[in-house]
């Protein structure tokens, strides 16, 4: 899906108490879409921003990391975290930490090229296993209340 049709998709949509009405969006970077980063891209006018990408994994151990990067910000737009993994079942448990975390809206990562997510089996990697990644929708969807989006690459 391109970031237009994605924003075009995000564009008047309301979750919880939030409505997204402009289709400006700040998406999600490793490193980079921290807190901070994504409170100063919202008093900037993006109505949607999104969390750093959170292994799964590392989520269900509630690490330091995980708590930190899932940390809801000032409230001012719909909360939107990350999620990347390739266990449905762990997958759908990160989902429900990070809704209990304050999450509005959970991202699949469906989409990250790099080796040390690809070489376990997870993001773009996902790609080339359809039924792997329809089973982690299915099982995230089941588990969570929340809107659930994929980020991902088309080729
Ligand atoms: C430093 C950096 C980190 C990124 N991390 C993520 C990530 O964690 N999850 C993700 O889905 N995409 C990630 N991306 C991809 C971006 O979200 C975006 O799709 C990509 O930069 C293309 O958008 P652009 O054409 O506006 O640059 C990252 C990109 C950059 C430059």
């Amino acid at each position: 899906m391109t970031a237009q049709k994605i924003s075009s998709t995000l564009s008047g949509l309301s979750v919880g108490p939030h409505r997204i009405e402009t289709p400006v969006y700040l998406a999600p970077m490793s490193g980079v879409t921290d807190l901070p980063f994504r409170t100063v891209a919202q008093e900037l006018g993006a109505q949607a921003v999104v969390s750093e990408m959170i292994a799964s994994g590392e989520a269900i151990r509630e690490t330091r990391g995980t708590l930190k990067r899932a940390r809801a910000g000032t409230g001012a737009g719909p909360h939107i975290v990350q999620l990347a993994g390739h266990d449905p079942a762990i997958m759908a448990e990160a989902a429900r930490l990070c809704t209990d975390l304050g999450a509005d809206i959970i991202d699949l990562n469906f989409g990250c090229p790099a080796k040390k997510v690809t070489r376990k089996l997870c993001g773009s990697a996902l790609m080339r296993d359809l039924d792997q990644a329809l089973a982690i929708v299915e099982a995230v969807v089941a588990a969570v209340d929340a809107p659930v989006t994929i980020k991902m690459r088309t080729g």
